[in-house]
């Protein structure tokens, strides 16, 4: 027999998506006949709302089968600059937008056409774990900066200023963020504007995919909505999977300056070309109907939420930074556990529950769980994990 043909370095050094690899076996444990309880889940448990799904049925009988252009469907870009201009105060053209294959694409186009090898992307963690992959896809180098449960996990700003160096060249922002669930305020976003006016070389990736998703009391806001000076320097990442529960449909967007577009745009044109061209008819559709459904479902998650959190906090020894969005809690663990990969193991195979290793997001100390199940699934999986912990 041959050897297996050598793979590129790139293939190498990519790490495959642990998230997905845990649901999967999961699912494999449930379909072998194992009771198990995930909260593993990175997605709405929600279908997508009927008027949505009717919109990209009727594209399909209206003919919406062929190719479009690589950019987007030309109504839905439009329709995204309206939403961007109106709802996150980021005066925005259809040119400043291009749809992508998910919030994911999203990224993978615009770090592809930024970065060059050996350029910076600063990465405060923990992070959602495909940043650091898709940088190094391009050949960047991922510079981290930490924080922890200890301190709010709070973006330092003098860490971050002194993290910065010539070769710097994006910094990466998620908020609400995964797996924290943290909601930079506008304070905070505030000063990071100060920062980055004192390093002209900086440009900024925001991703806002969970921002509909807020605890009460907090709100969303856009940096270069508060720092308009700044927004030929920053790119809005955003989607259609954890708003309007539609993560099968693959629709994301990114927004930014109209040149960086074009040459996504061209990316996108020699890899994947358009998206689906009848599931833009239902993100068209979504995206300009009422958000009635998405502060439904947000409502949902924010009761469900409590219920976690309160459950988590009521643990010996677990530290919690109550998250302030998205539908994650990413708890510390007591201080003689140190290995959430070993923890995360042993969860699955004695109790049968599925939680994620904080490993995965730059923080071994932590595992993260998802509030995006049934209350009934939240409390038998507070129930297993309190077994775990009680058994180390
Ligand atoms: C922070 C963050 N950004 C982007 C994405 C990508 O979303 P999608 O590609 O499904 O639109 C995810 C998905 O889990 C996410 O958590």
């Amino acid at each position: 027999m041959p050897g297996s043909p050598a793979l590129s370095y790139r293939a190498k050094a990519l790490k495959p998506s642990l998230t997905l690899e845990i649901a999967a076996r999961a699912k494999a444990l449930q379909g072998e006949g194992r009771n198990i309880c995930s909260l593993s889940a990175g997605e709405p448990d929600f279908d997508t709302p009927e008027f949505i799904v009717e919109a990209a049925r009727r594209a399909l009988l209206d003919g919406y089968t062929r190719y479009g252009p690589a950019g987007g469907d030309p109504e839905l870009r439009a329709a995204v600059a309206e939403k961007l201009s109106r709802e996150n105060g980021l005066a925005t053209k259809p040119n400043e937008v291009m749809i992508t294959n998910g919030g994911k694409q999203a990224i993978y186009n615009l770090f592809q056409v930024l970065l060059n090898p050996g350029d910076q992307v600063l990465i405060p963690a923990p992070f959602w774990l495909s940043y650091p992959e898709i940088a190094a896809l391009a050949g960047a180098d991922v510079v981290t900066v930490p924080s922890s449960a200890a301190d709010g996990f709070v973006l330092d700003l003098a860490q971050l200023e002194a993290s910065i160096t010539p070769k710097s060249r994006l910094l990466v922002l998620n908020t609400p963020g995964n797996p924290t669930g943290r909601v930079m305020a506008k304070d905070e976003l505030l000063s990071l504007a100060d920062v980055l006016r004192r390093h002209p070389q900086m440009l900024v990736m925001s991703d806002e995919i969970y921002e509909y998703l807020l605890a009460e009391g907090h709100s969303h806001h856009s940096l270069a909505a508060l720092a308009p000076d700044l927004k030929d320097r920053c790119f809005t990442v955003n989607g259609f999977a954890k708003g309007w529960a539609m993560t099968g449909w693959r629709l994301g967007y990114l927004a930014g300056h109209a040149d960086v577009i074009r040459a996504a745009a061209a990316l996108q044109s020699q890899s994947t070309s358009n998206v689906c061209s009848f599931a833009q008819r239902g993100a068209l559709a979504a995206i300009q109907g009422s958000r009635q459904c998405v502060q439904d479902m947000a409502g949902s998650y924010n009761g469900r939420r409590k219920l976690l959190v309160s459950g988590l906090q009521a643990m010996d020894g677990i530290t919690l930074v109550p998250p302030q969005g998205a539908f994650y809690a990413f708890p510390q663990l007591p201080d003689h556990i140190t290995d959430s990969m070993e923890f995360c193991r042993r969860a699955l195979d004695v109790e049968g529950l599925a939680v994620v290793p904080g490993a995965a997001f730059g923080d071994g100390r932590c595992i993260r769980l998802s509030c995006a199940v049934s209350r009934e699934t939240i409390s038998d999986g507070l129930e297993r994990l309190s077994r775990v912990l009680q058994n180390w």
